[in-house]
């Protein structure tokens, strides 16, 4: 018990220092793979013609997660593409916990009740992709039934006490009345849910991006239900911006350092998937080198209007960083969902 609270203070403790002191990153992005098993209205990445041939093996990933770990990252965010089409995903993640990274994982859920054994013991945060309710969800990612994964990917999270499932749900053209549908969800399986809005990548989903009166209505609604209880865990701050179109000023270069599944480090991508600066392949980066240069300063002024996107990560940590952590330890079930397990 005293070990897991001193591993935790002192992973809390390397996390603010890197946060307000130094001002380099400390949420590290990895793609294991760019492959995906659904065709979603509102994505493009299932384009990706790269196979597992040019993603990085385990052994890079151990390389990189240890390099980037004495640079002060310490929560690991695996995305993609599709992460559980890797099939040494939980050793990738057990890495990751043997050197102390909290670990968090973006996913379909469509392959989870099959492989959630070896994957949920591994991970601290499980964030669960929705578009929509029911036959809604189903629909809008071209695949009957994964509704119905998602919701038993979080029932099986309950064998796993510690990980935080959250349900990330889009809010699309044809969703914008579906809001109490989710929040109600998420309260009746005892979890966490983030609303975001969808953004526009040209010539692709232009139909399903929800117009700003639209936004108004479903984040004027989203702010009403959090009011009432429903939980909701986007800090108030972030659901104005959301409801109303507001620009913020994004953090996220500053806070944060990507690897993709070929093992290229970047700074952040616009929703299609531009990276939006490079940093060349993860054996030749520096990171103190880098992060203390002037080239890197310049990035991350310059991103600061950027505005390109509106996750929720992006969003609650945008303006003031100090302020967005404050918020994370205060709510309790942000807390959970940034403090590593102890143990
Ligand atoms: C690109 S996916 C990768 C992880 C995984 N395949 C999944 O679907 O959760 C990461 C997140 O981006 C969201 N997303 C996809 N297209 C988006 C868009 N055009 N604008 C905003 N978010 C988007 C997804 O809903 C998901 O929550
Ligand atoms: S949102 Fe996720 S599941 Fe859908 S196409 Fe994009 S990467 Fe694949
Ligand atoms: S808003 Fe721009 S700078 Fe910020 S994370 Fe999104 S793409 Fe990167």
């Amino acid at each position: 018990m005293a070990k897991g609270l001193i591993k935790t203070l002192q992973w809390g403790v390397s996390l603010a220092r890197n946060a307000l002191i130094t001002g380099r990153p400390f949420l590290l992005y990895l793609k294991p793979t760019a492959r995906c098993n659904l065709r979603c209205d509102c994505c493009n990445r299932w384009q990706s013609e790269d196979g597992p041939a040019e993603e990085l093996t385990l052994e890079n990933i151990n390389q990189l997660l240890g390099k980037f770990w004495k640079a002060g990252c310490r929560v690991l965010t695996l995305w993609g593409g599709e992460p559980t089409l890797r099939s040494d995903l939980s050793d990738i993640l057990s890495a990751a916990k043997a050197i102390g990274f909290r670990t968090a994982m973006c996913t379909n859920s469509y392959l989870l009740p099959r492989h959630g054994e070896a994957i949920l013991p591994q991970l601290d945060v499980l964030l669960c992709s929705l578009d929509g309710y029911g036959s809604k969800h189903d629909e809008l990612r071209g695949t009957p039934g994964l509704f119905d994964r998602v919701v038993e990917s979080i029932e099986l999270c309950t064998a796993y006490p510690s990980c935080h499932p959250k349900i990330w749900a889009s809010i699309q053209r044809d969703t914008v009345d579906q809001v109490d549908d989710l929040a109600y969800l998420a309260q009746r399986l005892g979890v966490g849910i983030e609303f975001f809005p969808i953004s526009l990548i040209a010539g692709y989903n232009d139909e399903i991006v929800p117009p700003a009166g639209h936004l108004e209505t479903a984040f004027g609604r989203v702010i009403e239900l959090k009011r009432k209880g429903l939980p909701i865990t986007n800090p108030d701050r972030a659901l104005q911006i959301m409801r109303t179109g507001a620009s913020f000023s994004c953090n996220f270069p500053q806070i944060a350092i990507s690897v993709d599944h070929r093992g290229e480090v970047y700074t952040c991508e616009d929703p299609a998937g531009n990276q939006l600066h490079g940093w060349g392949d993860h054996q030749q980066f520096e990171p103190g080198e880098v992060f203390s240069s002037p080239e890197w300063r310049q990035v991350v002024t310059h991103l600061k209007q950027c505005n390109l996107c509106r996750l929720p990560c992006m969003v609650e940590l945008s303006g003031s960083i100090m302020r967005g952590l404050a918020s994370a330890f205060v709510s309790r079930k942000l807390w959970r969902s940034w403090l590593p397990s102890g143990g």
